[in-house]
């Protein structure tokens, strides 16, 4: 495939971390042409999606367009896809596997949609090569998606593969870990950029500790994984690649060498919870980065200087956990009033009655989800002296 030609890419994110992605997007020096809750658009090259795919934080996939053309049934979606050269795209030892998206008249099931276009690659190849590539469900080589709206569809490369949230770092997840690009949406959000301290209590697995770590040091998150979609593609110039990441790398430390250290605490009350975030930052090379502490939330260091505090505590479904929690709430208010004077304080919740209980005024609430979940992000200016906000 030609590395230079510009298409339609579409880098697609949860819902809410849009705007981050603009903005990570924008810093990278691409102009954004088109953005909805769920996917920004900019035009751009192959080439392009390497580098996006080394850099980027908050985002999920990212597809270069192949094709785009009106259909109204499965008939005419094998035809059309038929007609790209996947003979020059596919190697005919190569696996892949198609994702669709379908919400049109015609189909009720989106298995159906899959199976047309992988039969219409697989005839392509075996008529022009006599050879047949293998397909199924693993996205573990090439992936293509299906976008097919009512008589639109889009066929795009999925240049990533798997999630790009999946850095693969986290090797021990302990209990309700926040995807990766969540964390970092969270870290962007909060303003952190490695300058001053951050202190994460109640840490989990740590995913919040090595996203803000990794951003310190200006780390892109695609170094530390070893495969993906594009490296799949028939006669990739893999030499290519490789020099892509030398020459981030060499930067990244570079950079890193000019800076002073950042300021990173996480603590849980859990031992195991600090034994996996300890692993996983070790995974992810920036334990060294990170004080690792376990004690209660409100014992955990907090460095006289002021700078950044964020806590994602758990949002409770059950009756008993949700009043245990009540508690735990209205505890993170008294701490953020009485050890966190010159910070700004963050609360990650999806369960906005308990963030009621902190009882501080919110200076800003961010709109994420986790999952399915809605949640906020919860800002309080803890100027000395704030005063508990009587509820
Ligand atoms: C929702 S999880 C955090 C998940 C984390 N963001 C991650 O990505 O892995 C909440 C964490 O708070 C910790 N925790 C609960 N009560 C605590 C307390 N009183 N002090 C410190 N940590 C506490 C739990 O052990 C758990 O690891």
């Amino acid at each position: 495939m030609d590395l230079n030609k510009q298409t339609t890419i579409l880098i697609t994110c949860s819902s809410g971390l849009a705007p981050f992605l603009q903005a990570e997007l924008t810093a990278l020096g691409f102009t954004v042409d088109n953005s909805h809750d769920t996917g920004v658009e900019v035009t751009a090259s192959l080439y392009d999606c390497l580098r996006l795919n080394l850099h980027l934080r908050t985002a999920y996939n990212v597809l270069y367009l192949l094709k785009e053309f009106t259909c109204e049934t499965p008939g005419e979606l094998y035809e059309n896809v038929r007609t790209i050269p996947w003979e020059n795209i596919i190697p005919v030892d190569e696996y892949f596997t198609v994702i669709s998206r379908v919400n049109t008249a015609s189909i009720d099931n989106t298995m159906f949609p899959s199976l047309k276009v992988k039969d219409a690659i697989v005839d392509r190849v075996a008529q022009r090569l006599g050879s047949r590539p293998d397909s199924g469900p693993k996205r573990d080589n090439l992936v293509f998606g299906l976008y097919w709206q009512k008589n639109k569809c889009r066929l795009y490369l999925n240049t990533s593969g798997r999630k790009l949230s999946d850095r693969s770092y986290r090797k021990m997840p302990h209990t309700a870990p926040l995807r990766e690009s969540l964390a970092a949406g969270i870290i962007i959000a909060a303003g952190y950029d490695g300058s001053g301290p951050i202190v994460l209590p109640m840490c989990g697995s740590g995913t919040l500790a090595i996203e803000a770590a990794l951003i310190a040091v200006k780390r892109p998150p695609g170094l530390l994984r070893t495969n993906f979609s594009f490296m799949h593609l028939k006669d990739f110039d893999i030499e290519l690649w490789q020099s892509l990441r030398r020459d981030t790398l060499k930067q990244t430390k570079k950079t890193a060498a000019k800076s002073s250290p950042p300021l990173i605490i996480a603590a849980d009350i859990d031992e195991l919870a600090i034994e996996a975030a300890r692993k996983n930052a070790l995974t992810a090379g920036v334990e060294h980065l990170i004080d690792f502490e376990v004690c209660d939330f409100a014992d955990t260091t907090v460095p006289p200087a002021g700078g950044i505090i964020i806590l994602n505590p758990e949002y409770g479904r059950r009756l008993g956990q949700i009043q245990e929690l009540e508690k735990t709430y209205d505890r993170i208010g008294n701490f953020f009033k009485q050890k966190c004077a010159g910070y700004i304080g963050y609360i990650f919740t999806g369960n906005p009655a308990l963030a009621k209980k902190v009882g501080l005024r919110t200076s800003r609430k961010i709109p994420f989800y986790n999952g399915d979940i809605e949640c906020r992000l919860l800002k309080y200016e803890l100027y000395k002296g704030s005063k508990k906000n009587p509820r």
